[in-house]
């Protein structure tokens, strides 16, 4: 009984699986040929995926493998993109600064120190001084404009904890120096007091370097009317007779 039974009902689930059987594998097969190009374009969606990352993160992958190698970079290499640059008293090449290409000003070549491009010294002219206008036919103006603090007070904008706001906001239109005026992000400004001794002809060529204080900077040339550098430095760090790092911008 139980054989015919197992036999009967073997033979009725049989012939019933075999049908479910051929329909399931036409829908597995299906299924399969989907599977099958779904993963293909997941893979090929992936691989762009990746590639594009890599573009996109190229630089920053390329910066990191440079500055890993740290024996062969210089402190100048690593600020130059941030504006910030140590200048130090004793070194042959680094004591003088281009604020045209933010590189320094001498270089080493073939046994002898040549100047490069030479905007500003430090310590080499004057001790403790910067000193502007120091090639050739050029002649140059520094004006110190006293730290954030004093400038905060002077003209009365608000400043942000730690200050800065100052420094950001100071430019140029023409031949007049702004700062700003009220609140930082309402882009308004006032002209600087000191905005026409900058633009007077010999004046001071040389200042005491102050921690903390802010600078503007002009740089002409008397054999080349069209030449001129204007910037604008915060000195940021100062070891007297050793290193000073500022933080600059030409004002175009
Ligand atoms: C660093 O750079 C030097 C010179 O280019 C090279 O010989 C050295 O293998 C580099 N080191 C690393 C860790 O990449
Ligand atoms: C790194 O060092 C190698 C040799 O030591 C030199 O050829 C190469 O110019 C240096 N690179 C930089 C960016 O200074
Ligand atoms: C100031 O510069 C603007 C262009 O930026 C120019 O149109 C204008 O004539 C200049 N003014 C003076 C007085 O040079
Ligand atoms: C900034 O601008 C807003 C609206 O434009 C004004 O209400 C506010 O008084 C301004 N603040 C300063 C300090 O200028
Ligand atoms: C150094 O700068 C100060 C002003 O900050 C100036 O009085 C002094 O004369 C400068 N030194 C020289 C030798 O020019
Ligand atoms: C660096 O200085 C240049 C011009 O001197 C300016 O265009 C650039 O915005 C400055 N970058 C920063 C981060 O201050």
């Amino acid at each position: 009984m139980n054989l015919v039974r197992d036999e009967k009902h073997g033979k009725i689930i049989d012939v019933g699986s075999y049908q479910h059987f051929m329909i399931m594998m036409e829908i597995n097969e299906k299924k399969l040929k989907w599977l099958i190009i779904f993963q293909v374009c997941s893979t090929i969606i992936i691989l762009l995926l990746i590639t594009m990352l890599c573009f996109v993160n190229y630089p920053v992958i390329k910066k990191t493998f440079i500055i890993t190698n740290i024996t062969n970079i210089t402190n100048n290499d690593l600020q130059q993109n941030e504006n910030i640059t140590t200048l130090y008293a004793l070194d042959p090449e680094a004591r003088t600064f281009c604020f045209h290409d933010g590189k320094y000003g001498h270089t080493i070549t073939n046994g002898a120190v040549y100047n490069r491009c030479s905007d500003i010294d430090f310590n080499g002219y004057y001790n403790g001084n910067f000193t502007v206008g120091i090639e050739g036919s050029r002649v140059g103006t520094i004006i110190d404009l006293g730290s954030s603090e004093d400038l905060k007070k002077k003209y009365k904008y608000y400043e942000t904890v730690g200050n800065g706001q100052g420094f950001a906001s100071i430019h140029r239109k023409n031949n007049t120096i702004f700062i700003l005026k009220g609140n930082a992000y309402n882009n308004t400004f006032q002209v600087m007091d000191e905005s026409s001794t900058l633009f007077q002809e010999s004046s001071t060529a040389s200042s005491s370097v102050i921690l903390g204080h802010l600078y503007l900077i002009r740089i002409t040339d008397y054999s080349n009317a069209a030449f001129e550098h204007i910037a604008k430095i915060l000195v940021i760090a100062y070891r007297h007779n050793e290193l000073v790092t500022i933080r600059w911008e030409l004002l175009i």
